[in-house]
């Protein structure tokens, strides 16, 4: 079977189903082709609260989906591929977080949107990358603890300097290994080129930056700008996506390694097998509902309303 009938007999089932698919822009092309919505984690969880679909089908990883139900507990919530989660968002122990809670009961915990449930319910308010900066300023408090992603949390830290940010040693492992070295490397390879970097990067990456960004952030960007060439400093699907969008333009990797295994475990046959595990009502096995205790949703879904009510 080819890729497009695939694709066609997803549209089909997906319709007869009544199911939602959601595909983070990390994902790969021929997802993204057959998503109702595409986008940063941002986009994705306002769009799985505003969907009227019976079903949710999530391309993403674990903590996205997790959001997504959070948002919509009413409705049935699948991960494509069981085994996508996010390193980063598994990396902090709730018992540590609230340990540091007890010690400093007037440091509002800001958790990147990367956690589980589970540690969001000892949280205060969540961020994701396009809001980060804005919500950390909106806070009505100067004293943050800011987790788990170290080197987004030093962003936000260096344009905040009126705020007393703490920041613990965690981070994704995907964005954190990209070098000064691969970035001055791609700069000499295309001199004209703008460099447009995700803040998960190390400090000394963005520092190269011509723009910081969420995954969002730096397509707009590319797309609005004048500029004709771009290197990527995010996951290499965004390089793909742009050049797909923008053939007039180039847009390089700033390198090849830059993949995260975890969101490019989803295949489109994933997509196929889960539709069909909903409209047979049988769990597949590949997919994943989401199901989640009532009383966990309550508690954990307190710091994402909080940081849609501050403004996303
Ligand atoms: P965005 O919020 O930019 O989508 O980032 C999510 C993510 O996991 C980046 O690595
Ligand atoms: Fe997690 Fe990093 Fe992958 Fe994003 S790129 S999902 S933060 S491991």
């Amino acid at each position: 079977m080819t890729v497009y009938e695939l694709q066609e007999k997803i549209l089909k089932l997906k319709k007869e189903t009544n199911t939602a698919i959601l595909a983070h822009s990390y994902q790969a092309r021929e997802i993204v082709e057959i998503a109702d919505y595409t986008g940063d984690s941002y986009k994705l969880s306002v769009d799985a609260s505003k969907t009227d679909a019976e079903n949710i089908l999530f391309c993403g990883v674990h903590f996205m989906a997790e959001t997504a139900k959070m948002l919509s507990p009413e409705k049935r919530v699948f991960l494509a591929n069981k085994d996508a989660g996010c390193p980063m968002a598994e990396q902090m122990d709730k018992e540590l977080i609230s340990q540091l809670r007890e010690k400093d009961p007037d440091r509002t915990v800001v958790a990147y949107i990367n956690t589980t449930a589970s540690l969001k319910t000892v949280c205060d308010v969540c961020v994701t990358s396009s809001s980060a900066l804005r919500i950390v300023k909106a806070l009505d408090t100067d004293k943050i603890l800011f987790i788990p992603d170290c080197n987004l949390g030093s962003w936000v830290k260096k344009q905040v300097p009126e705020k007393d940010i703490q920041l613990l040693h965690g981070g994704c492992p995907t964005h954190a290994a990209v070098t000064v070295a691969e970035v001055k490397k791609a700069k000499e390879q295309h001199p004209d080129a703008l460099f447009l970097v995700h803040p998960e990067c190390v400090p000394a990456v963005t520092e190269l930056a011509d723009y910081v960004g969420s995954t969002s952030g730096i397509m707009d960007f590319a797309r609005k700008s004048d500029h004709k060439e771009f290197i990527i400093g995010t996951e290499t699907s965004i390089a793909e996506h742009l050049q797909y969008e923008c053939p007039e333009k180039k847009f390089y990797p700033v390198t090849k390694n830059i993949v995260c295994r975890n969101m490019k475990l989803t295949t489109l046959p994933d997509v196929y097998n889960a539709l069909v595990g909903i409209k047979d009502n049988v769990q597949n096995y590949n997919s994943l509902e989401i199901i989640m205790e009532d009383e966990l949703i309550a508690k954990a879904r307190k710091c994402i309303d909080e940081m849609i009510r501050l403004g996303g």
